[in-house]
């Protein structure tokens, strides 16, 4: 039994994600708009510790200056009587008809521009509230045709627009990074920098790489039939998990939104424990929020949005739960090392030893039995995912 949520688990929800109102391809909304004061009030109560949303998300698109203001001034009112921060913030460049082609990728340079100028105004009001990461997903950087998009000069003016976003918070002295979310297609039929490794090619070619890591999204990686948690680790393993979006997905299909958990549940327990063991000490490996991006389905009234909200958190802190006895029982020990999954920490080459030495180490090569692995000792894979699986389960 988990406990109860607190602030100290850092868990984030999108203003869009219990504010989603049930609208899709197929049908109109089947819940009312939620205020966002009110948003705040809840997840405060529910133990969250942030609030993100995209610009559009607290005030419309098109927005008179004042209407904004009032919006921005009511959030931090909510920020301010409950505690609740924003640690992210994002720009809509999606949703309205001029992205029909994209934002800062569009054939058209003129809504190039005016994309842009969106994110400046929006990476103002990020600094404004104290967010740390501002998150870029290209929903509509894309195309349906081969023949419509001149891929190679789309990144160019991709780059070209993260550059100048590098050097304006650079210029500005702002304390915030960028996370690029990749996904595969959805708006577009599409989308630049479909997948993790796609982002990371990309961020090592820009003028301040530093500045720019991932926000990866457990539903985009399996809509391209990747292993999430496998992706997360190279994230890691690079530097580059500057934020995560927490959710559900069930196989290669249109992009869920579903509840943490309710996907592949295994892969949600590898991943937690990854995030939560998978440190250097076997502490924490990511220290950042951990965000949920997910849609409350249409189905549901607003108990079922406060209810989907929770779900999340639990299932994250069971899982967390379930990992941490994983790692503390004596025969999941002596599986791993069975399956000698520490040995692959140790460098194939000895200390100094250079391929000349390598090439003089008979016992590597001439005497070394290669044929003794037909019918020799297996590495016992699938008695350690059995025993994970077990832990999944709650029967260990
Ligand atoms: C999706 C995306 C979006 C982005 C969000 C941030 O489900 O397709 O996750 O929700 O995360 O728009 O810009
Ligand atoms: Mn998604
Ligand atoms: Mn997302």
């Amino acid at each position: 039994m988990a406990s109860a949520p607190t602030r100290d688990d850092k868990f984030s929800f999108g203003l869009w994600t219990v504010g989603y109102n049930g609208t899709d391809p197929f049908g109109g909304p089947t819940r009312k708009p939620l205020d966002v004061v009110h948003v705040v009030e809840k997840l405060d109560e529910l133990g969250a510790y942030g609030l993100t949303f995209h610009d559009d998300d607290l005030f419309a698109f098109g927005s008179s200056d004042a209407e904004r203001q009032t919006q921005i001034d009511r959030l931090k009112g909510a920020l301010e009587a409950t505690g609740i921060i924003v640690p992210m913030v994002t720009t809509n460049l999606f949703s309205a008809p001029v992205f029909k082609d994209g934002g800062f990728t569009s054939n058209d340079r003129q809504v190039r521009r005016f994309a842009l100028r969106k994110v400046l105004r929006n990476i103002d009001l990020a600094a404004e509230l104290g967010a740390k990461t501002f998150v870029m997903w290209g929903g509509r950087e894309g195309a349906e045709y081969d023949a419509a998009k001149d891929i190679r000069s789309a990144l160019e003016r991709y780059r070209e627009a993260v550059n100048l976003l590098g050097d304006y918070v650079t210029d500005k002295g702002y304390d915030l990074k960028f996370a690029i979310e990749p996904k595969p297609n959805e708006p577009r039929g599409d989308i630049l920098l479909p997948t993790v490794g796609h982002a990371l090619a990309f961020i090592d070619s820009l003028e301040r790489p530093e500045l720019v890591g991932l926000n990866p999204e457990v539903g985009h990686e399996q809509m391209a039939g990747l292993n999430f948690a496998a992706g997360i680790a190279q994230a890691l393993y690079h530097g580059k998990l500057f934020h995560i979006d927490l959710n559900g997905q069930r196989g290669i299909k249109y992009d869920q939104d579903l509840v943490f958990g309710h996907g592949d549940l295994h892969n949600a327990f590898a991943l937690v424990d990854l995030l939560e063991n998978g440190g250097p000490n076997g502490g924490p490996a990511y220290e950042g929020p951990r965000h949920f991006d997910y849609k409350p389905s249409r189905t549901e009234d607003e108990t079922g949005v406060w209810d989907s909200a929770a779900a999340n958190m639990r299932t994250y802190l069971l899982l967390k739960e379930r990992a941490a006895a994983f790692r503390a029982d004596p025969e999941v020990q002596e599986a791993l090392e069975a399956a000698k999954v520490l040995e692959l920490a140790q460098p194939t080459l000895g200390d100094g030893e250079s391929y000349d030495d390598l090439l003089a180490d008979r016992s590597a090569f001439e005497d070394f039995d290669a044929s003794a692995y037909l019918g020799g000792k297996g590495f016992g894979f699938v008695r350690l995912q059995q025993l994970a699986t077990e832990h999944v389960l709650g029967a260990r």
